[in-house]
């Protein structure tokens, strides 16, 4: 069986709105043209931008949109924060839990990232859920086993239904920005770590439909060798991604 290539792009904390409903349009405009039987297409914008992209783009059309992050109530006094209730509301289908930027600047844990899963989920977002190692964990060959207690942690209590709304997104810390891509075979690995762990926990059906992307200075001159590992299911895209041009490429890629 084949699994659908999912590519999204995170835009972290760059465009303004304008700019973000223009790069929507034209990656919107771009897909149009494209044979998307296989692929699934998302952005994944600053939250301001989430509600003027889908007017823009349209909430069922080709372009999935999604968010960088929320908190783990519905709701509250928890000023800055920005509740699951309130993406879905806006139109947002899908949200990224645990990027490693957020774990890194914001201090998010294992619990915390497992409490904003299970929020996300109980309003119907699908989560792409984080995970990955930094330069001096791959060094000290600890890798095989942070990644093992990220899975752990994060999916704790995650019931097998649930599995059908996660996407895992494996992103070494080390290749996030830094033009350091990962070796098709090396990410391969991992994918492959990742896959025989969710098999263990959830058996061979989930582990073989789920989506497991690989994120880290993926750019069209490698997207391609990348997405054609068997594990590797997709890529979510930094830098590449606020290029229509260049997303456009690693879509055509995969
Ligand atoms: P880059 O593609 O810029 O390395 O970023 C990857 C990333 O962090 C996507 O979430």
């Amino acid at each position: 069986m084949t699994r659908k290539k999912i590519i999204a792009g995170n835009w972290k904390m760059f465009t303004t709105v304008s700019a973000g409903v223009a790069l929507a349009t034209e990656i919107n405009m771009g897909l149009q043209t494209r044979d998307l039987s296989n692929k699934k297409a998302i952005v994944i914008p600053p939250y301001t931008h989430i509600h003027a992209i889908i007017n823009a783009v349209g909430a069922n059309g080709n372009l999935g949109v999604g968010a960088q992050n929320c908190h783990q109530q519905k709701e509250g006094a928890y000023t800055g924060e920005i509740s699951p209730v309130t993406l879905k509301e806006m139109g947002a289908s899908y949200v990224i839990i645990g990027h490693s930027e957020r774990r890194q600047y914001f201090n998010e844990t294992e619990e915390l990232l497992n409490a904003k899963i299970k929020a996300a989920l109980a309003e119907g977002l699908t989560v792409i859920y984080c995970i990955g190692e930094t330069l001096s964990q791959r060094e000290s060959d600890t890798h095989f086993a942070v990644i093992e207690a990220q899975i752990k942690g994060g999916l704790e209590d995650i019931s097998t239904e649930e599995m059908n709304n996660i996407i895992l997104a494996y992103e070494p810390v080390w290749a996030i920005g830094t033009g350091k891509v990962a070796s098709p075979a090396q990410a391969q690995e991992i994918h492959q770590f990742i896959r025989g762990l969710i098999n263990a926990k959830y058996g061979n059906a989930v582990a073989k439909n789920i989506c497991i992307q690989y994120g880290g200075s993926m750019k069209p001159e490698n997207a391609a060798e990348l997405l054609s590992q068997p594990d590797i299911d997709g890529g979510l895209i930094g830098g590449a991604a606020l290029k229509a041009e260049q997303f456009l490429a690693i879509i055509d890629a995969a």
